[in-house]
């Protein structure tokens, strides 16, 4: 069966965790979307592994595939392994051949792009997801099929390198080199297609997948960033440019949706809200400098919600895994996870972070919006409308601190009250039971309710 792992928020819900945690009982690990601009970290007897493209179970001796729907950047993919190596693992990795590959142009062009943008930057990672899937949709990629086959490897570069290197200097008036030198990027992208056909691993990825939930594996779906940073489903032009929900799962494998709705779809939420990047956040606590739409350094904003942001970003750690930016925070917003548990069919939902609003006497969430007058409970289609936005909030009492392994160990009743009470009402508004709860960073530190494998 395949078990889905969703972002139901900005990314950054703690998705790692989860799926290192259900990943035990799975035999394949598989991204379907998304690149290098993915951040965790993994836990593994006493070591800490930081990856941003190579999935997590690999750490685990699981088998990582990297689905037709993402862009591989060679580059990072050999560097992940290679470190894991040297710390004696044996990673396991397949990459679909209908991956598109990131080429040197496609970072330098997101950077150069983002700079040009200005209000209209999404703040991105600059690895170049946006320009590899631009370049994907215009039907000039280059797949990860095409680095084991030189002479179409060289005829692709040679349509498209030229069109680069003029969009580079002449739209953008930017100097060029090695990044869009076509001589250059065929000797080093087809090395990278021998290193990959020497150690066997390209994939027809539906095929090898389907293969293996036939012969009663069992295979998780682990989605990267998260539902409002959808392309489509987000709150555009601030998203990525994939599809982190369930939909991108069939898309991005070659699995069957009646296969992927077979199984189960997991929302992974976080207890609050943060945002790398740019564009509104209606239930936006401070605010940061570069970020949050209007900041003002000098002005600030309240001061009692900037303390507030404060704290919850040292508590949480929301520091950007990729790039060490601190992450806009704010209270949960329940529109936007109405949204998310709608256009992902959610089965199950694991809520992280809970320990992190310890010791607050109040913890809020925005349950609805006034938007233009009236009520509305769920993200209106447009950016500019969700802007107008205003959250209605609805308060709970706080939770004190706890000893949160402990809880982990005894289960959900070990839960503070209160907090089970903001529990429950997440599952009632989102009609998806909990399966999980996390109550601190480690894999351990969280509160099984229900393994979806079993
Ligand atoms: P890109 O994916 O690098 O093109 O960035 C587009 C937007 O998605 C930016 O706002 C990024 O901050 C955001 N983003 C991309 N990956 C992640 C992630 O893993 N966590 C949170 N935000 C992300």
């Amino acid at each position: 069966m395949t078990v889905t792992i969703v972002g139901s928020q900005l990314g950054d819900e703690g998705k790692g965790g989860v799926v290192d945690l259900y990943g035990d009982a799975a035999d394949v690990v598989a991204r379907y979307q998304g690149g290098d601009n993915a951040g965790h970290t993994v836990v593994h007897d006493g070591t800490k592994y930081k990856l941003s493209l190579v999935p997590s179970g690999a750490v685990r001796g699981k088998v990582g595939v990297l689905g037709n729907g993402c862009v591989v950047n060679p580059e990072t993919l050999f560097d992940e392994i290679d470190t894991l190596r040297e710390r004696g693992l044996e990673p396991d990795v397949r990459v679909a051949e209908r991956a598109h590959v990131i080429l040197p142009y496609h970072r330098a062009l997101d950077g150069i792009e983002e700079e040009e943008k200005e209000d209209l930057a999404a703040g991105t990672t600059k690895r170049g997801i946006g320009p590899t899937y631009e370049d994907k949709a215009g039907r000039r990629g280059v797949r990860i099929g095409d680095l084991l086959d030189p002479d179409t490897l060289r005829e692709r570069l040679e349509y498209v390198v030229p069109q680069k290197k003029a969009l580079a200097e002449e739209v953008f008036d930017k100097e060029t080199g090695e990044a869009f030198d076509i001589d250059h990027l065929y000797e080093t992208y087809r090395e990278y297609g021998e290193r990959l056909a020497e150690e066997d691993m390209t994939v027809d990825c539906g095929t090898f997948l389907q293969d293996r939930i036939d012969a009663g594996e069992n295979v998780m779906l682990e989605g990267a960033q998260g539902t409002s940073l959808d392309i489509d489903h987000g709150v555009y032009p601030y998203v990525t440019s994939s599809n982190p929900t369930a939909g991108g799962a069939t898309v991005g494998t070659g699995l069957g949706p009646t296969v992927i709705g077979d199984g189960e779809v997991i929302g992974i939420v976080k207890a609050y809200l943060s945002r790398v990047g740019t564009g509104p956040l209606p239930t936006e606590l401070g605010g940061v400098e570069d970020q949050t739409p209007d900041y003002d350094a000098d002005e600030g904003a309240n001061a009692d919600e900037e303390e507030l942001a404060t704290y919850i970003r040292d508590e949480g750690g929301e520091y950007g895994t990729v790039t060490g930016r601190p992450r806009r925070v704010g209270w949960l917003d329940m529109p936007m996870l109405r949204h998310a548990a709608r256009a992902n069919g959610f089965t199950g939902l694991a809520v992280n972070h809970i320990d992190v609003l310890s010791g607050l006497d109040t913890v809020k969430v925005g349950h609805s919006y006034e938007f233009d007058g009236e009520e509305t409970f769920t993200m209106p289609p447009t950016t500019e409308q969700w802007g107008r936005c205003e959250a209605t909030f609805k308060s709970f009492d706080g939770w004190p601190a706890v000893d949160w392994a402990a809880v982990a160990e005894d289960g959900y009743e070990a839960i503070p009250e209160n907090a089970r009470t903001y529990l429950e009402y997440i599952s009632d508004e989102l009609d998806a039971p909990i399966y999980a709860v996390g109550v601190g960073p480690g894999r351990e530190e969280t509160v099984v309710v229900e393994n979806p494998y079993e």
